[in-house]
């Protein structure tokens, strides 16, 4: 399968998910790495495993649209089975939700449909949830709202900040997120309605 990933910034999500191909876990390879801004951490990440970056910075752009265009003819250009948002800090826009739909997946720092959007981390401590975790998710037309594959669970502590919880949080992701991209390149997820089915191998 041909993996393309999206990343805004760290790309420690993406790292997972590349050693993880590199490791022979997944049965698919990563064809490329598409920024949406100049200088990531992602990027450089990337490049050190001699996977292609693809920058589309979107500050370039006079517009949404015109963006969302150059991101989906670089989309088409790599021809993917399957499109990760590994930190990707933008929504995608609807005609390449609806081009892409299925083949979609996205990882979020919390249990959805808690705490979806912006500062996951800070929206679950202000609540006073006690548990808290990361869920791997179908993208849809909706923010965060798609149908979920995997999630993991951890306490949220009295003492945590949006710091410490994010930490625990991200350990999390980096096992799951690999796991549900693994699934998907073994043609093991069905979708049907809201729930996805895991088939066994
Ligand atoms: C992760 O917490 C991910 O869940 C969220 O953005 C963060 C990205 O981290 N959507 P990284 O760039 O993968 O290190």
């Amino acid at each position: 399968k041909r993996i393309v990933m999206l990343a805004s910034g760290r790309g420690s999500n993406f790292l997972a998910v590349a050693s993880a191909i590199a490791e022979g876990k997944i049965a698919g390879r990563c064809v490329g790495l598409i920024v949406d801004r100049t200088g990531t951490p992602a990027a450089v990440r990337a490049e050190s495993q001699k996977i292609p970056v693809t920058t589309i910075n979107y500050q370039d752009f006079q517009s949404r649209d015109e963006y969302e265009a150059a991101l989906s003819a670089a989309l088409r250009s790599m021809n993917p089975d399957l499109i990760v948002l590994a930190g990707y800090m933008r929504i995608l826009g609807f005609s390449i939700i609806r081009e892409n739909a299925g083949r979609i997946i996205n990882i979020h720092p919390s249990l959805l449909p808690s705490f979806a959007g912006l500062n996951a981390h800070r929206q679950a401590i202000e609540y006073g949830v006690r548990v808290s975790g990361c869920t791997v998710h179908f993208v849809d037309e909706g923010t965060d709202t798609g149908p979920i594959i995997l999630q993991r669970c951890c306490a949220v502590n009295e003492d945590d900040d949006e710091s410490t919880l994010s930490d625990r949080i991200l350990a999390l992701e980096h096992e799951a997120l690999p796991e549900a991209v693994s699934l998907f390149c073994e043609g093991r997820l069905k979708i049907d309605g809201r729930r996805v089915f895991i088939s066994e191998e």
